[in-house]
């Protein structure tokens, strides 16, 4: 096999940019399709973070004026990844959230920055830098959404392009205004190009001229053809079905692998599984959870956000800790969440305890040492949390959508005869069908035979990386260009 080369575009990268899920799947991604003889570099913007990690830095681009400032590309290795980075101090040299400024609201020139990211992906496509000309252009959500729509208008031979759709709730919609600044041709401010509802739509213009789209689950990608979920992208995507494909996401199980973990109290693994309930006690103590570890310990690990579901375990609470079940959270996002799990805490400190705030390590320890993890959301294009939880042998509590769907198996009768079942799935997700999933949990915390299976049955199930990079590595091939 040959090397084929990919430029992954994204806006947030582990280990050193992350909001959600997609800084793991840009991070863990060119490991994984390095196995299938991809050879890929990510171009990310210079957030400090990046620009400070970077060593050896070589500038392959200048550019003098790039959406109003001097900018250069830095190619360099940073955490073991190969990386170019948009050295642009006016788009990119602020601290913090990559998408928020400190008053908490969308940077002002989000527009800007991200078409920059586009542009550069798509002079990189070009050609622009001798060393790695890409055969296939991959950019993710909307923030680098514009790297396919630039290709698509460029001149002369362009390399296969692709976009994934981490999550379609966020869309990059901005004022028509902008169309100028962006040196697109003048026809491109159509329907049948960027133009959206009046204004520019960043990710509507990488879901119609990309080459494919993928997403990040086979049932996400059906229900965002829905009207129901497709939050008004449905119908683009239903004239594009032919090119649309679901790639589950795996996790990197060397971060995740909780026989070498250090953020752990106890390693573990599916032949030692008994150790791990010192896990547990670790946890318990952390959260000042009182009982002893024979009270079954559920856990989250999110976000704080609408897309979650957690108002509804917030309603279901009451009910789990009246029936002797214990809650440790780990999140942060929704003012209002995160009052409810603190007053939740106060009022009840011997069995709700959570931290609020972004802790990597202590997600860790959540996952080793909880019997269940709670993941309500509305919506979930893939989730890595339950992915964690089946490797660490915490049981995932899920509502029945998206990612969630196909990636626990409900402990129903059929798939617990068959010895396959995972988890509990409840559906739809309100606080009543939670309240039932949070009821089947405790009756399996009841019965320790049938709650040793099914952890081990998670933390056998393959949650790695290989099977989605052989789906992306096939991907390629067939997108490259010139082809190999
Ligand atoms: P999303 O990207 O929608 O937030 P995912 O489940 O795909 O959801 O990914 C979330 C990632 O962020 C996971 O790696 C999870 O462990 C991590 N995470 C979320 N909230 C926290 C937190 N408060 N502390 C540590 N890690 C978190
Ligand atoms: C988004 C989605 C999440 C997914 C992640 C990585 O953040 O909300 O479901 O796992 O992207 O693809």
């Amino acid at each position: 096999m040959s090397e084929l080369k990919v430029l992954s575009v994204a806006s947030e990268i582990f280990p050193l940019v992350k909001t959600g899920g997609l800084a793991d799947v840009a991070g863990a991604l060119p490991a994984a399709v390095a196995r299938e003889g991809v050879e890929m570099r990510t171009l990310v913007p210079g957030y400090p973070a990046v620009i400070a990690k970077l060593a050896d830095a070589s500038t392959t681009r200048d550019y003098a004026d790039l959406f109003g400032g001097p900018a250069r590309v830095l190619a360099g290795k940073a955490a073991g990844l190969d990386l170019f980075a948009i050295d642009a101090p006016h788009l990119f040299d602020r601290p913090g959230n990559p998408y928020l400024g400190p008053d908490g609201l969308d940077w002002p020139d989000n527009a800007r920055r991200f078409a920059a990211l586009g542009r550069v992906g798509a002079d990189i496509g070009l050609g622009a830098i001798d060393a790695f000309r890409p055969q296939v252009v991959h950019a993710h959500d909307w923030q680098a959404a514009l790297a396919p729509a630039y290709l698509h208008y460029a001149d002369g031979p362009r390399p296969g392009t692709a976009i994934t759709i981490h999550n379609i709730a966020f869309q990059g919609h901005f004022p028509a205004s902008i169309f100028a600044e962006l040196g697109l041709p003048a026809g491109a401010l159509t329907i049948d190009g960027i133009e959206y509802f009046g204004g520019v739509g960043y990710l509507k213009a990488g879901l119609l001229l990309s080459d494919r789209i993928t997403t990040v689950s086979p049932t996400y990608a059906r229900e965002i053809m829905t009207p129901e979920s497709g939050m008004a992208l449905d119908g683009l995507l239903r004239t594009r079905a032919a090119a649309v494909q679901g790639i589950v996401n795996g996790i990197d199980d060397t971060v995740w692998n909780p026989a070498t973990d250090a953020a752990l109290a106890q390693n573990y693994s599916a032949l030692r599984i008994d150790m791990r309930v010192r896990n547990k006690s670790a946890l318990q103590t952390r959260m000042g959870l009182a009982g002893g570890v024979n009270r079954p310990l559920f856990s989250v690990v999110s976000r704080l956000s609408d897309q979650k579901g957690l108002d509804l375990l917030l309603e279901a609470l009451p009910g789990l800790i009246a029936k002797g079940g214990q809650l440790a959270l780990l999140g942060s996002g929704d003012r209002a969440l995160e009052e409810g799990f603190t007053a939740a805490a106060a009022a009840r400190p011997d069995s709700v305890g959570c931290v609020i705030g972004y802790d990597e390590k202590l997600a860790h320890l959540f996952q080793a040492g909880a019997d269940f993890i709670v993941v309500p959301s509305r919506f979930e294009p893939c989730g890595l949390t339950q992915l964690c939880a089946l490797r660490y042998g915490a049981v995932p509590i899920v509502a029945r959508v998206g990612g969630l769907a196909d990636t626990v198996i409900d402990a129903n009768q059929a798939a617990t005869a068959a010895g396959v079942a995972t988890g509990i799935q409840f559906y739809p997700p309100s606080a009543e069908a939670l309240a039932y999933g949070l009821d089947r949990a405790l009756e399996i915390g009841r019965d320790p035979a049938m709650s040793r299976r099914l952890k081990l049955n998670g933390m056998r199930s393959d949650v790695s990386w290989r099977g989605p990079a052989q789906r992306y590595a096939a991907l390629y091939r067939a997108l490259a260009r010139p082809a190999e």
